[in-house]
């Protein structure tokens, strides 16, 4: 019998931290809803204290989560551990995470507190935790660059004061794996109370390490592994659950734990993440990239079908490639449509919501035959940018030409606060034409600093997905659009991003210091 690896997922906290990633409520619980059909143990939904928005965020999502541990991170302070019991209280399973950094330079610079004062408020904090669940998970942050002496005394301090959960975070992803797996060695071996604890590895993929060291911990003890879908997260971003997953399911030779993650769900996970955050997956990302199982070169194709282990250690099916099949079409009724949008977790809260999310359905199935689940996932998210309350800006009509030999134009017109405006640019191409139209009516004073294009399912008919990145500030945001009309999806896109810079909610960054 093996042990059982706790997977983990952060990607709604950790993963959301990345500038551009941020969820709605909306988002958040259709993504939790997934991760739970993929049978994660523990979903961190957000930093409670951060702002109302992500309060109600880890709130709604621990209401409507049966299956899954439901945890809000917390830092040693008073007001972020009792904001995240009282978020976690309708769980079923509950559990907070609260954190303090050790290494000396964040004591030193970031706390400005002494060694002695953090091991105190560690424990503090612990126990104040403990009166909200019995479920609490102590970090020290910055455990990679920590000394190894001093994190084992504010370890077995956090154990004693009622942590179950210890996990070690490489904050900055500075470790290799070597030694990141003999300091889980080093830690299990010399606390004397580590047996009464869970030890969890944390990783950043600022070295492209995050997946090697989290596994060297496992293969040293850890029982827990935290990572987000796609490894989304800040800077190179977080270990990605996928691989984790995969690599001990794949080397059960090498790896002593084995996990519940039903694996046929790790594609739609990381679409449904994509399709949300608006990061796309790299092609030739391992498991999720689209050509993570194509085999091009006319030698592995042969030997593939000749025998398929000659070339391939996982099936693609297996991680739920096969999962994208047609479900609905021109003729399918609002019944059916109905019943799909609740079996992929999208909840309509009206039937207004319902009917304008239908008519758009009928609309795509005119246009394209075929409706993927990720089709429907990509409506969702485009209904739910436009129906956000108070947006100021709204895409009321869009013409562009192109013609060779002369300039393209965009004619756009807008709704601004309530009023329609109408110009007309030129541009390099159609999409310039078009964002230096809507441009010259909001004046955002944004830079663009991102614009992609990538296709939802195959062909020529398939929705196009549009995500551009806006800086302004200092300010990152994000925006999504989808249509049969790349030209549309690039103007929904913008707009969805200018939307998200006037709204002014502001939310405090965990790891900004106490
Ligand atoms: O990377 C980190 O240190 C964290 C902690 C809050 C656990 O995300
Ligand atoms: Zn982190």
């Amino acid at each position: 019998m093996k042990d059982h690896l706790v997977i983990f997922d952060t990607t709604l906290r950790d993963g959301e931290q990345s500038p551009g990633a941020s969820m709605t409520r909306e988002e958040k619980v259709r993504i939790a809803k997934q991760l739970e059909k993929l049978k994660v143990d523990v979903i961190e939904a957000g930093f409670p204290a951060a702002s109302v928005g992500d309060f109600e965020s880890v709130q709604a999502v621990a209401n409507v989560i049966q299956d899954s541990t439901i945890c809000g991170l917390a830092r040693a302070v008073e007001n972020d551990i009792r904001r995240a019991g009282e978020a976690i209280k309708p769980a079923n399973s509950g559990r907070i995470h609260t954190f303090i950094a050790t290494s000396p330079i964040h004591m030193e610079k970031k706390l400005r507190m002494s060694p002695d004062e953090v091991v105190e408020r560690a424990v503090w904090a612990v126990k104040l935790a403990r009166q909200y669940t019995d479920n609490v998970e102590f970090s020290p942050e910055d455990a990679g660059r920590s000394d190894p002496d001093f994190l084992c005394r504010v370890i077995e301090a956090a154990i004693d004061a009622g942590a179950g959960t210890i996990n070690i975070p490489d904050t900055v992803g500075y470790n290799v794996p070597e030694q990141f797996g003999a300091l889980f060695k080093d830690l299990l071996t010399r606390i004397p109370n580590s047996d009464k604890a869970i030890f969890s590895a944390h990783c950043h993929n600022d070295l492209g390490l995050a997946v090697a060291n989290s596994l060297a911990a496992v293969q040293n003890g850890a029982r827990q592994v935290e990572c987000t879908i796609n490894g989304l997260g800040e800077r190179a971003g977080n270990t990605a659950l996928e691989e984790v997953v995969m690599a001990v399911k794949t080397r059960q030779d090498v790896f002593d734990v084995d996990t519940r993650i039903v694996t046929q769900e790790i594609v739609p996970a990381s679409k449904l993440v994509a399709n949300i955050t608006g990061f796309a997956v790299q092609p030739n990302k391992a498991i999720v990239g689209a050509n993570a199982f194509a085999h091009e070169s006319g030698i592995h194709q042969d030997g593939v079908l000749k025998h398929r282990e000659t070339y391939e250690i996982m099936r693609a099916e297996d991680v739920g490639w096969s999962a994208n099949k047609m479900v609905l079409g021109k003729h399918s009724g609002r019944n059916a449509f109905k019943t799909r949008l609740e079996e992929l977790g999208i909840s309509v809260e009206t039937e207004q919501e319902l009917n304008e999310l239908f008519v758009r359905f009928k609309s795509l199935a005119d246009r394209k035959h075929e409706i993927y689940d990720e089709d429907i996932q990509a409506l969702a998210t485009d209904n739910n940018n436009e129906s956000v309350e108070n947006e100021s800006y709204k895409l009321v009509s869009l013409k562009v030409s192109s013609e060779t030999g002369e300039s393209p134009v965009a004619k756009v017109t807008l709704w601004i606060e309530g009023q329609e405006h109408t110009a007309e640019a030129e541009g390099g191409g159609v999409v310039d034409a078009t964002f230096k139209a809507i441009e010259s009516m909001v004046s955002s004073g944004a830079t663009l600093e991102l614009y992609s294009v990538s296709n939802v399912t195959n062909g020529t008919d398939a929705l196009g997905e549009t995500s551009v990145r806006m800086e302004k500030g200092g300010r990152i945001v994000n925006g999504q659009g989808s249509s049969t009309d790349i030209v549309i999806a690039s103007a929904k896109a913008y707009i969805n991003a200018l939307n998200k810079l006037k709204d002014s909610a502001v939310k405090a960054h965990p790891q900004a210091g106490l």
